[in-house]
């Protein structure tokens, strides 16, 4: 907490509130909304009695629940405790029994140009299949399965059958490496893993198989069976008895499966996030307040109408968006959907665009730095297509530059589409904070409100609500349906991150302003958590793969602000002398290659430095603590700020003269 990445007062974000534009919803968009202002005024009086109301209006129970919430063991909190459901029943079976079984659930484009579409009747006679052959592999209720699939129709089904039988799922994102997937794996005691031969990325078939076989090589794990889609038709390498083709058992699986009734807070999944500290929390969420709250929140702030619309999220199933509102949300609600498998310049800048114009896509979410590299390809990519179908858009992951939303806005949107902006976390499982399209008149640059049912505040050092016009840090006041229940393995962890800097508050380790309209302003982290490409990453991660190669002695991470991925990962390392120094080149640039290298084959590509540098010392306080905050200034070029607290004040000058020679 000391170090932190960007403070409330920082002078850059500083100019971002001075914000004065805003954009009132239209008569025609706020008449035909499905959330209006009293939505507020009614969660306001009775929170429980609001969230009780949604929990039953959206999903169907199969035994009615009467308790609430139960704060007994806060900060374990239950909700709608006495209550049993199945998360695969509201997602896809009842839309069937209502008679929808002909509605499209799933229109999906391949990167390699293949099509699929799938109707809810159809996914549901996916998931039962999917779920009669996971159990026939020794899957039962309560056991863990882990997911490595690339966005694949399959993906969706995996998941769906997992909540059918409910053994939650612990999906890892597709660009991963084996070590992080073995860590993953051991950690939730998975039992099976799904995965695909490969999936289609920038143009090409990219592996997955291999990293699961490497993984489990790594030994320690409770796996028995390795379910193996066919996408790519590389060859791969095959272990019998424990590796199985997922079309040798799924298709021949029988379409009736009676899904397995759970109490609300049986755990739904598992999702690993990056921390404050080397090792990834495992986030578990839980089924009826999870549910509840992304499907509220899909309907409330997408605008939902699913006999009209066309939804895309373009977020990775590896991702909690991904969960939320690519898999529960837009399903609970009935919606129609597009996932696309690829990568938005494959096989032109123009994809998405394409993709948006040839499926009528009305409501697009996204992250700011697509938005930003779109914008960095320029207007006239997107201006080559027909647009005029989006009615709404949606940004999540980082803060988004007030210029970025104009473009959006303006490009993207024909002006005419109204922007939320939305922040959540992982830990939060739904969206927290954001516009309500029909009803808030909406600032570029800002998630603005809570929305109705949730209370945050923006509290002081001393845990004092600060006024408008000032900033601190972003606390959520009061238990949300949604919220996390716990670290997996490591209830301690849980407590001391998010609910002992402010006793019995969630801290959400985001910094935040209140305009002097009330509004909010998210400023991005105060903890040793970078986010690029809207992705969490862990300095302290990402330093203990640095100094887990020989040639190095010590390592400092930092994120430094990008214009097009938000920050960037800066790492400074110093190299270790003696024997280990035997093998290593001379040629700094050979010794940073390898390094990056290694630091991808540690967590995966995606946490791959941007640059390192090396130096011969590091700044660090009398106590021995490095103090990122110069670093950050020296990978932004900036002058270095304050040294005084350095132990040694002339090591910042050795940083910038190394940095001066030609690396
Ligand atoms: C950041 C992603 C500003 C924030 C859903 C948070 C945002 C972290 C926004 C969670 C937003 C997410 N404006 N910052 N609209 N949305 N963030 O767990 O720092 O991958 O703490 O969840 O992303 O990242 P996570």
């Amino acid at each position: 907490m000391t170090d932190v990445q960007s403070t409330p007062d920082s002078p850059a974000l500083e100019n971002l509130l001075h914000e004065t534009r805003t954009f009132p919803p239209t008569p025609a968009f706020a008449a035909q909304a499905n959330v209006q202002a009293e939505a507020y005024e009614r969660a306001d009086a009775d929170r429980l009695g609001f969230w009780a109301d949604n929990a039953r209006a959206l999903l169907d129970w199969q035994t009615p629940f009467e308790t609430v919430l139960d704060d007994s063991a806060a900060p374990r909190y239950g909700w709608f405790t006495d209550g049993r459901l199945n998360a695969a029943y509201n997602a896809v079976d009842r839309h069937v029994a209502a008679g929808n079984g002909d509605r499209v659930a799933i229109l999906w484009e391949g990167e390699d140009g293949e099509q699929r579409r799938i109707t809810y009747g159809e996914l549901a006679a996916d998931v039962a299949r999917a779920a009669n052959a996971i159990s026939a592999l020794g899957v039962g209720t309560g056991d863990r399965v882990a997911i490595y699939l690339p966005m694949i129709p399959e993906a969706v089904v995996a998941l769906l059958a997992c909540a059918r039988i409910g053994a939650p799922h612990s999906v890892v994102f597709g660009g991963f490496s084996a070590e992080a997937l073995h860590s993953r794996i051991l950690d939730a005691e998975a039992k099976l893993v799904i995965t695909a031969d490969g999936g289609y990325r920038r143009g090409g078939a990219s592996p997955l198989k291999p990293a699961v076989d490497d993984a489990l090589a790594k030994g320690g794990t409770a796996v028995e069976h390795v379910l193996v889609v066919r996408r790519t038709g590389g060859d791969v390498a095959w272990t019998p008895q424990r590796d199985v083709w997922w079309h040798d058992v799924v298709p021949q699986a029988s379409a009736e499966h009676e899904p397995v009734w759970v109490d609300a807070e049986h755990p739904l999944f598992i999702l690993y996030t990056s921390g404050t500290t080397g090792k990834p929390k495992g986030i578990f969420h839980t089924t009826g307040g999870y549910l509840t709250q992304a499907a509220y929140t899909h309907h409330a702030v997408f605008d939902l109408k699913p006999e009209t619309d066309v939804y895309w999220c373009t977020a990775d199933i590896g991702w909690i968006t991904g969960h939320s509102y690519v898999v529960y949300g837009p399903l609970v609600n009935g919606a129609t959907q597009v996932i696309y498998e690829g990568t938005p310049d494959t096989p032109h800048k123009g994809r998405w665009w394409e993709i948006v114009q040839k499926y009528g896509v009305t409501i697009l979410y996204t992250a700011p730095t697509a938005i930003r590299t779109c914008m960095k390809w320029g207007e006239d990519i997107p201006a080559g297509f027909d647009l005029s179908s989006l009615r709404l858009l949606g940004s999540v992951g980082e803060p988004i530059n007030p210029e970025a939303w104009m473009w959006y806005r303006r490009v993207i949107g024909g002006d005419r589409a109204p922007i939320v902006d939305t922040w959540w976390q992982t830990e939060t499982g739904a969206i927290m904070i954001s516009p309500l399209p029909g009803v808030t008149a909406t600032k570029p640059g800002s998630a603005q409100t809570p929305l109705p049912g949730v209370v945050a505040e923006v509290l002081d050092d001393a845990g004092h609500a600060v006024g408008n016009g000032q900033g601190g840090y972003l606390a959520l006041t009061e238990p949300w349906p949604s919220m996390l229940r716990g670290i997996w393995g490591d209830e301690k962890r849980f407590a001391e991150t998010y609910w002992s800097r402010f006793p019995g508050v969630y801290f959400a380790g985001d910094g935040a302003k209140k305009d002097e309209d009330g509004d909010i302003w998210l400023l991005g982290r105060v903890d040793d958590v970078m986010n690029v490409s809207g992705h969490r990453l862990s300095t302290t991660e990402i330093e203990s793969a640095l100094v887990s190669h020989p040639w190095v002695a010590e390592a400092a991470v930092v994120g430094a602000a990008d214009e097009t991925t938000g920050q960037a990962v800066v790492a400074f390392v110093i190299l270790r002398g003696g024997d280990e120094a035997a093998d290593r080149p001379d040629d700094d640039a050979e010794v940073v290659a390898t390094l990056r290298g290694h630091v991808g084959q540690a967590i995966g590509p995606i946490a791959k430095p941007r640059s390192i540098l090396v130096v011969s010392e590091l700044p660090k306080t009398r106590s021995g603590k490095i103090m990122r905050r110069l670093l950050r200034d020296v990978a932004e070029n900036r002058s270095v700020g304050d040294v005084t607290t350095l132990a040694d004040s002339g090591v910042m000058s050795l940083i910038q003269q190394g940095l001066a020679k030609p690396a």
